[in-house]
């Protein structure tokens, strides 16, 4: 069911910061700043030859990622993305396989303009998994 890795996502507490890093220190090529209210975030994507790698800045103290940096204040890998064809399909069979789809369950707009949803850790191995239908 699962396609391509679409993304590894890193949450970081300042994204200028984290985007000089990756400019400059490991020349990679990294996309402007985006603002996903829906998910809290400000988000950039660095351009890698097989995949990407999203950078995630709370946008404030409600953001589930703030959370997150409170528990990992040095930053750290928040989530993989899998690239799906169909996130309906997806959904009803992850659902009826006992996994659980957080939030609402149903499918929010992801940085590429595509629908998403995540899955919730403890069913998956302690890590987030956010698939996106492509
Ligand atoms: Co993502």
């Amino acid at each position: 069911m699962i396609g391509r890795l679409n993304h590894v996502a890193i949450a970081v507490t300042n994204l200028n910061d984290a985007t000089k890093l990756y400019k400059h220190v490991l020349g990679a090529e990294v996309s402007e700043v985006q603002q996903l209210a829906e998910h809290g975030v400000n988000v950039v994507f660095v351009n890698l030859p097989n995949s990407k790698i999203e950078l995630l800045e709370p946008i404030d103290e409600t953001s589930p990622i703030a959370s997150f940096l409170a528990k990992n204040p040095a930053g750290g890998m928040h989530h993989i993305c899998y690239e799906v064809e169909d996130i309906t399909t997806a959904s009803q069979k992850l659902v009826a396989a006992g996994a659980r789809i957080l939030g609402d369950g149903l499918p929010k707009t992801g940085a590429h303009g595509k629908p998403v949803i995540f899955l919730h850790p403890k069913d998956f191995n302690g890590t987030l998994i956010e698939l996106e239908q492509v």
